[in-house]
């Protein structure tokens, strides 16, 4: 019986919840750089302050729309999060990610249409469109959409329970948007520490950062792709990842197959409160219940661990944290003026 389709309702993803605690048989879950080119600048670009005169109630716009998407939809939270995050890697947070390739013809594709990014949401997509539209009735040409994504996903954050942070402003939206830069920015789901640790430092973003952003898995959901071959076939031994908890490895074998199974089916990261941002992803990963192996990972590894540790014990450590984290990951690569940057007036497309 398949358990959740990524299109279905919240109701579906709460009977897989269900399912895999009912399985778990209530366990005690609460369920050296690379290139630099990408790196964090200083937030003196940025401001808190950047539209206090131009549009003071940006703040307000945007939250009048996440708010309503959050409540009619609540997986917009985790994709547009994840949707800033693969904004962020590849070209910086100048809102490349939301070209659309119609607009540069055959030959280039898009951020967008690349292979890791076809599982992003279109809730996500959908609900920076409609911010803009609504900021731009306003505020017309003032607003980039890089600014729209970075105060859309701290809104999701807060709204499913975690953290409030301000957000620095004052990004314009990148004028460059290709298919060909995204596989080597994005971190894969079989990612070794090491690997995961090569990337994030490339932007700027420490050992701690990765661990804290990762907490983002808290919520949201991943496809059986992302984690079969740990349930099968973990790295060529023809058996499961020996860490993976048993309970929690049979009821995701019900819903992922080795082969043949519905490409559209989804299992939460946190099988307690997958729309929830608490700091329960890392109490899971100390129970092994991790749903990535790159997840996994991080309790495992020497240097990852007492950080996993501290965060599970500490909520409030956690969410000042990632506050923190979100501002770094939120600087890395942006553009400002008009040599670099647009304003664009829909965010899919380039200003000509
Ligand atoms: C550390 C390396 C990371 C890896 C390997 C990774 C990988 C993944 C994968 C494979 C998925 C599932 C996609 C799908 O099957 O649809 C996913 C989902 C998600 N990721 Fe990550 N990710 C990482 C870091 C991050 C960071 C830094 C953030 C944000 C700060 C983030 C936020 C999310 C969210 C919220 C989802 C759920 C999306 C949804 O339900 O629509 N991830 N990630």
């Amino acid at each position: 019986m398949p358990v959740l389709t990524s299109s279905s309702s919240s109701f579906t993803s709460i009977s897989l919840s269900i399912l895999l605690l009912l399985i778990l048989n209530n366990t005690t879950v609460i369920c050296s750089a690379t290139t630099r080119t990408n790196m964090t600048r200083p937030n003196r670009q940025l401001s808190v302050n950047y539209y206090a005169k131009s549009c003071p109630q940006v703040d307000q716009l945007i939250g009048s729309i996440t708010s309503q998407q959050f409540k009619e939809s609540p997986v917009s939270g985790p994709a547009t999060i994840r949707l800033f995050f693969h904004d962020c890697f590849v070209e910086g947070c100048d809102a490349s990610i939301i070209i659309s390739s119609k607009q540069q013809g055959n030959k280039m594709l898009a951020e967008k249409d690349a292979p890791d990014n076809k599982d992003l949401r279109e809730e996500g997509f959908e609900s920076v469109r409609k911010a803009k539209a609504v900021v731009e009735s306003k505020c017309p040409g003032v607003v980039s959409c890089a600014d729209i994504l970075a105060i859309s996903a701290r809104d999701y954050v807060h709204l499913a329970g975690g953290p409030y942070y301000q957000v620095k402003k004052g990004r314009w939206d990148g004028k460059i948007s290709m298919a060909s830069k995204v596989a080597s920015n994005i971190p894969q789901a079989n990612f070794t520490v090491d690997q995961l640790l090569i990337l994030f430092s490339s932007k700027g973003l420490t050992l701690e950062d990765l661990v804290v952003l990762s907490g983002a898995h808290t919520f949201g959901f991943a496809h059986c792709q992302n984690f079969v071959s740990r349930l099968y076939d973990y790295r060529g031994s023809k058996n499961p990842d020996p860490i993976i908890d048993p309970r929690l490895l049979r009821a995701l074998r019900m819903s992922c197959p080795h082969y043949g199974g519905n490409a559209d089916i989804v299992a939460p990261f946190d099988v307690t409160t997958p729309f929830v941002f608490d700091h329960a992803y890392y109490g899971n990963l100390e129970a092994k219940l991790g749903l990535l192996a790159s997840d996994q990972a991080l309790s495992l590894d020497p240097r990852t661990k007492p950080i996993v540790q501290a965060l599970a014990k500490d909520k409030q450590k956690f969410f000042q944290a990632f506050g923190a984290a979100m501002e770094k990951m939120g600087s890395i690569g942006v553009k400002r003026g008009r040599k670099h940057g647009e304003k664009r007036k829909d965010c899919s497309m380039h200003m000509l």
